[in-house]
């Protein structure tokens, strides 16, 4: 059932239903995971992943396109830390038969947003691997400041990788959304409609 509508995206939390869509989702995008993610790849990784959402260690949000139905990715808010710190860790996929259409950036302006109200966070972190040029371009389009650099941070694929820190604070991300409304507004008016493939 969908929890928010936007423009082109229909956001829903992920279910026992979705596993076939995911599966296809994770097969078909392989090439453009590896090495930065390994998604839930088989029946028992979903139902472990959906326990943790279901526990509150994660909050999930997948994407759908509004005119096919079509999942387009998923993005999840890690490790919710409440008190003084009221902080979580932005993790994000696309599907690799929708990337470059602007689904992912306009999913996570979406779920950032209600990070930072319904949610009521106040600091979300990305942790990115350096040459991970796509998610790093993604995450500063939004607003997201470096802070810093993390060696071997993260076993990711079998291994300890480096990662770069960026951050966004409820502050600094109320200040951008006029802007990240414009961005939209102008996406949209540029030719970006549903299903439009921009390149
Ligand atoms: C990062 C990712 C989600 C982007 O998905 P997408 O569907 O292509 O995203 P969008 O179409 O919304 O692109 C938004 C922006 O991301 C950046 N971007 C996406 N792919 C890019 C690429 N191949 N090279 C450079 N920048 C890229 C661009 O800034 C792009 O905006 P633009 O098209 O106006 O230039 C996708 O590449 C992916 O799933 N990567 C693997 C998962 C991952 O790395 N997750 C983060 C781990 S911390």
């Amino acid at each position: 059932m969908a929890i928010r509508k936007n423009a082109r995206l229909e956001l829903s939390a992920p279910s026992a239903k979705d596993l076939p869509d995911m599966l296809q989702l994770v097969q078909s995008s392989a090439r453009l995971h590896r090495p930065w993610v390994y998604p839930p790849r088989t029946p028992a990784a979903w139902a472990s992943y959906l326990r943790r959402v279901k526990r509150g260690l994660v909050i999930a949000y997948l994407l759908r396109r509004r005119d096919s139905g079509e999942l387009v990715g998923l993005v999840n808010l890690n490790e919710v830390v409440r008190g003084a710190l009221q902080s979580a860790y932005l993790g994000f996929y696309g599907h690799a038969t929708h990337a470059r259409q602007g689904f992912m950036r306009e999913g996570l302006r979406a779920v950032v947003g209600r990070a930072f109200t319904l949610h009521r966070l106040h600091r979300l972190e990305a942790n990115i691997q350096p040459g991970n040029v796509a998610s790093l371009e993604l995450v500063k389009s939004l607003g997201f400041r470096r802070e810093g650099f993390s060696p071997r941070y993260l076993k990711i694929g079998g291994r300890w990788r480096d990662h770069e820190r960026w951050a966004v604070t409820r502050e600094s991300w109320k200040r951008r959304v006029p802007h990240n409304n414009q961005m939209q507004r102008t996406a949209h008016s540029s030719g970006e409609s549903a299903g439009g493939r921009r390149r």
